[in-house]
């Protein structure tokens, strides 16, 4: 059985549609990435699924226990990092993790072995004893996941866990998830607007829209489904005849001054395809990503604000503080 499972889940506030019936088998120690622009329903399908959103209908469950039904058991077997930070930043690193052991019942006899742990796993070990305040943007997400995970939970919800963060922080935030991740076979589902990011750490994504998952596949698969890496030429006078001759060449467009030639692992085929043209200005190959896939299911970019009625992780966050955990 799926360790996440839901079918037909559907969320409504007043007329808005939040999220229109969503079907997840999600099996244990995957990790999920749920990806979409502003407004698509990301938040509200976790809030659901940890037992903070009530389902307007439809069901789920986690680790078996019903989300409606059973929110004790479905809680125990959680994690959750929100989009905002939750920090008590009055206290240390390390009485944050105290704090959240005693609420979760950890017993006494692991409590400061799993506490210390953690702190390991996420480089803070040294500054456990510091006011949290004192702690970088970056070093307080990392308590953050250590938090998410210290109870042992089966599986984790990362909502926007990087966030704000700098590109070198991201990288090492993503290196924490999949080492935890590893480490205690936890399944993670998590949301985020890094593409590039999603398809090197999600084995899964489920491309959600206007509260649809409209495509559930590997990255890879994803990306394949657009017919391999784009080649771009610029050259005055390309042989398009005898490039779309080529028998891994999948499709030849012309883009104003720029040829652009699509195939399977480009990198084994540029020679080849160069010596073909003459009088070549520049090249530029690329790999398509999700956003691609996005725009070609959509016609739109994720990136773009497209939900009228709010929507912004701003006001997300800000929700998800009025929830009351
Ligand atoms: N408590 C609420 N009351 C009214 N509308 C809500 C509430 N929570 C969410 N919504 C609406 O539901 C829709 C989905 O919001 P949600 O926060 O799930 O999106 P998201 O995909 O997480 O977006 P973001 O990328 O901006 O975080 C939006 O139209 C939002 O305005
Ligand atoms: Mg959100």
């Amino acid at each position: 059985m799926a360790i996440i499972e839901t079918r037909c889940l559907k969320k409504t506030f007043g007329k808005i549609e939040a999220v229109r019936g969503i079907d997840l088998d999600i099996e244990k120690g995957e990790i999920f990435g749920l990806l979409g622009p502003n407004g698509a329903g990301k938040t509200t399908t976790i809030g659901m699924l940890c037992t903070i959103v009530r389902p307007t209908s439809g069901r789920g469950s986690i680790a078996g226990f019903d989300i409606a039904r059973q929110p004790t058991q479905v809680r125990r077997n959680v994690g959750i990092v929100f989009q905002d930070p939750t920090l008590d930043t009055i206290l240390t690193g390390r009485e944050n993790l105290e704090l959240h052991a005693r609420l979760y019942g950890i017993p006494t006899s692991v409590r400061k072995a799993w506490i210390e742990e953690m702190l390991e796993l996420v480089d803070l070990k040294g500054r456990a004893g510091d006011l949290t305040k004192t702690y970088s943007g970056g070093m307080r997400r990392r308590l953050e996941l250590a938090r998410g995970l210290l109870h042992r939970p089966a599986v984790l919800f990362l909502d926007e866990p990087t966030l704000g963060l700098d590109p070198q922080t991201r990288a090492r935030t993503w290196e924490y998830i999949r080492k935890m991740a590893a480490k205690e076979h936890t399944t993670v589902m998590l949301t985020t607007h890094y593409m590039e990011e999603a398809q090197a750490v999600c084995d899964r994504i489920g491309i959600i829209d206007a509260g649809r998952i409209i495509a559930l596949d590997t990255p890879a698969n994803m990306i394949d489904s657009l017919g391999g890496d784009i080649v771009a030429v610029a050259a005055p006078r390309p042989p398009l005849e005898a490039i779309r001759s080529l028998p891994y060449v999948s499709a030849v467009k012309m883009n104003e001054e720029t040829v652009e030639i699509s195939m399977k692992s480009a990198h084994l085929h540029l020679a080849e395809i160069l010596s073909l043209i003459p009088d070549v200005i520049s090249v530029e190959m690329r790999k398509p990503t999700l956003n691609d896939v996005f725009i070609k299911l959509t016609g739109r970019d994720i990136r773009e604000d497209t939900v009228e009625n709010g929507g912004g992780w701003v006001e997300a966050a800000a929700r998800y503080n009025q929830r009351g955990r």
